[in-house]
Parts: C-alpha cells; sequence; structure tokens
C-alpha cells in the first residue's frame, strides 16, 4: 500500500494550489482504502475529474503569467487525463488491476508536484507575484 505522507517538499507555498494538491493526495488515499473493491473504479474517475479542476487552475495561472514552459506542463497534465481516463475503463473491463492504477498514480502524483509544479512552475509564479507585489496572484 502507497501512502503519500504530506511533508515540506509539497508545500509550494501558493495557497489555492496547495489546497487542490491536498485534495489529490486525499483522493488518492481513498482509492487505496477501496482498494480491490467496487468503488475503486468510480475512485478512478473522481480522481481524473478533480485532476482536471486543477490543472485548470494551473493553467490559467500558466496563460496570466506567461509561463515559457506552459506547452510542455500542459502536455503532462493532458497525458494524466488521457492515462487516468484509459484505467477507469480498463478498470471496468477487468484489463487493469487496482495495483496497476495505484502505481501509477503515486509516482505520477508525487513526481509531478514535487518536481514538475514545485520545481518549475512555482519559481515562476511566485517571481511573478514578488514583481507584482503588493498585487496578489
Ligand atoms: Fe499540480
Ligand atoms: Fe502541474
Amino acid at each position: 500500500m502507497h501512502v503519500i505522507n504530506w511533508n515540506s517538499k509539497f508545500n509550494t507555498g501558493i495557497e489555492d494550489i496547495d489546497m487542490q494538491h491536498k485534495a489529490l493526495v486525499e483522493i488518492f488515499q481513498t482509492m487505496e482504502d477501496n482498494y480491490g473493491d467496487e468503488n475503486f473504479g468510480p475512485t478512478i474517475l473522481f480522481m481524473k475529474d478533480y485532476a482536471e479542476i486543477h490543472f485548470a487552475t494551473e493553467e490559467k495561472l500558466m496563460i496570466e503569467t506567461q509561463f515559457p514552459l506552459y506547452d510542455a506542463h500542459r502536455k503532462l497534465h493532458d497525458e494524466f487525463i488521457n492515462v487516468t481516463e484509459e484505467y477507469a475503463e480498463r478498470f471496468l473491463e477487468g484489463n487493469v488491476s487496482s495495483k496497476e492504477v495505484t502505481d501509477f498514480l503515486f509516482t505520477w502524483i508525487v513526481n509531478h508536484i514535487v518536481g514538475t509544479d514545485a520545481k518549475t512552475l512555482v519559481p515562476h509564479l511566485l517571481k511573478i507575484k514578488e514583481k507584482n507585489e503588493p498585487q496578489s496572484l
């Protein structure tokens, strides 16, 4: 069983993003709780739906602040939605296991938040925020 322990590496300092990341982590832990039972399939779709909301928040900020790595970051988000959607279908058909789904989600969520969001997008947003003080994002 995977447990995502929220620690300082996950904190971006941007309230909306942190709140949504925490929600993604919570949904992931709910999936782990529903591992292998009939609630697991619907939770994959719930994860996909919430990720869409979260990605829209980030992408809006990227566009507003002219983030130079927008295309690459957007591509990662789109891929996540496609794979998650596919897993939801394959799970219903019995063609993918809870383990495969949670292995993928665990690795993706941790790498994306800690590696991609925190290391590339957030420093850019904080730089812009600082420049525009006292206006906030
Ligand atoms: Fe994110
Ligand atoms: Fe992201």
